[in-house]
């Protein structure tokens, strides 16, 4: 029973570490989707292109990614009975931004596609800090477990 207990932990583990990977890829690629795409006049074949490579890669990747990685996660929090430690909602709090940065990116996908251009190329450039930021601290939170 014990054996069954640790090898599902592995396995919820390596599927969560798998689906954050995915998320995060698609999370640094979309706003440079966008730098390119800003660059295309709004009605031409290339912005055509654009909208339909940001959609894809919301679909495909982004959406799915973002729903099994929260499911395993909140599975393994179950498993390790984290729901009470300081370390997990600060991991939450972190992981809740970085889900509300996705949800903004898809509104932004949207306005983009209807040929509003809100931020500056350097501007989206900037912002891809945000989830190597929030990776850093999240990575350090579960691993160091500082409280
Ligand atoms: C989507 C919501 C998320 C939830 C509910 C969640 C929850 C968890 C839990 C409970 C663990 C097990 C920790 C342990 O066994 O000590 C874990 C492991 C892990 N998580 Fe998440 N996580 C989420 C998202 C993320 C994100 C966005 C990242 C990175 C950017 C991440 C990176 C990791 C890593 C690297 C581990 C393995 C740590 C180890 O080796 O023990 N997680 N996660």
């Amino acid at each position: 029973m014990q054996w069954v207990l640790s090898m599902t932990y592995l396995w919820l583990k390596a599927g969560h570490i798998v689906f954050v990977i995915f998320w995060m890829a698609g999370l640094f690629m979309l706003p440079r989707f966008f730098v390119y795409h800003q660059e295309a006049a709004p009605g031409s074949p290339e912005n055509a292109l654009w909208v339909e490579r940001e959609q894809k890669l919301l679909r495909i990747i982004l959406w799915p990614s973002l729903i099994v990685a929260w499911l395993l996660g909140l599975a393994l929090a179950a498993s390790i009975g984290a729901f009470g430690e300081g370390w997990f909602h600060a991991k939450l709090a972190l992981v809740l931004g970085l889900t509300a940065y996705h949800v903004w990116l898809a509104g932004y996908a949207t306005a983009l596609a209807r040929g509003e251009r809100k931020l500056t190329g350097r501007q989206l450039r900037m912002l891809n800090e945000i989830p190597g930021v929030a990776a850093a601290l999240i990575v350090i939170l579960v691993i160091v477990k500082p409280f």
